[in-house]
């Protein structure tokens, strides 16, 4: 154990009726011992136990814990309906979980997208949004400060299925295709060289334009996926589409455009200007709708006005 690096996990993770095929440790007289040796079968007298043996964290070998994401991930309505789980702690669950899945098919594109594990994610994480009003907040709130693709996917996703939910989208399906469709939308960004993903300055036309490929690639990528819902894939296709006509690939104006893509698209916009990037600070939320709104006539004022209240919404 001599060189095993351990990382703590919530005891309030460990589910009940559920089995983890993960050693737990905790402190005990200053080092670290093995409390519970896998498989382990999560009953609440067990969890007694461990409280009893200590009253510390508990931990994980550090190399387990994407199997332990598995497990929360696996388990993820258990964890969803959990009530004595934070909602910001459900959060983070959420975030963590939602990078994984997609650290994988990000890195794999063009392999087979697991779709189902997608609806699985996206279906749990509107049971979580409908759960009590004003919890997209909390994605706004707890996003990662690291800027990535997968954060920023997942931020758009949780508020982009709020907003669908207060247009009232009434449909599972339709709301589920919306979330998958925003956490796919810059799928084909892997498509982007590095170089000009991760660029500090301002791009130059040429690498724009590059830039902008994006949307055709992350179509052509979907549209191999056996079971995809044409919604889904319209929804990415016009995700830089504008009402007046100034956006990309086609120039679509209104109800050219799928409605999902409306939604993701000024989600898209207010995410970025909320998120601190190497050439610009974070803005606010409600200077960043001002912004939109006083300066970008692509958005539905609708919409504006509904994101207003969803990020105004109180729990
Ligand atoms: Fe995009």
């Amino acid at each position: 154990m001599e060189n095993t690096e351990f990382v703590p996990i919530k005891i309030d993770q460990l589910l009940e009726n559920t089995i983890l095929n993960i050693d737990i440790y905790g402190m005990v007289n200053n080092g670290y011992n093995q409390l519970c040796s896998k498989p382990i079968p999560i009953i609440s007298d067990l969890i007694t136990e461990i409280k009893d043996l200590t009253n510390g964290p508990i931990f994980i070998d550090k190399r387990d814990k994407e199997l332990f994401n598995k497990y929360l991930e696996r388990n993820l309505s258990l964890l969803t309906n959990k009530n004595d789980i934070s909602l910001a702690e459900k959060t983070r669950i959420f975030y963590n979980i939602g990078t994984d899945i997609l650290k994988g098919d990000f890195s794999n594109f063009g392999s087979s997208i697991e779709l189902e594990r997608y609806r699985h994610f996206i279906s749990n994480l509107i049971i979580f949004l409908k759960s009590k009003p004003g919890v997209s907040k909390y994605f706004f709130v707890l996003k990662p400060k690291n800027h990535s693709i997968y954060n920023h996917s997942i931020g758009v996703a949780s508020l982009s299925i709020s907003l669908g939910i207060k247009i009232g989208l009434q449909s599972e399906g339709d709301l589920e295709n919306l979330g998958i469709g925003a956490l796919l939308h810059d799928i084909g960004m892997t498509t982007v060289p590095q170089r000009i993903v991760e660029k500090q300055d301002k791009l130059n036309n040429r690498e724009f334009d590059i830039v902008k490929r994006h949307v055709k690639y992350g179509v052509e990528i979907l549209s191999k996926v056996p079971g995809i819902s044409k919604d889904i894939i319209s929804a990415v296709q016009d995700h830089h589409e504008r009402i007046d006509g100034k956006g990309y690939l086609f120039r679509k104006r209104g109800k050219e455009i799928h409605p999902f893509a409306k939604i993701i698209a000024l989600i898209d916009v207010f995410d970025a200007i909320t998120s601190k990037r190497p050439y610009r600070d974070a803005s606010d939320p409600f200077p960043a709708i001002r912004e939109i709104m006083t300066h970008q006539s692509g958005f539905e004022k609708k919409l504006l006005k509904l994101l207003i209240l969803e990020l105004g919404e109180n729990n």
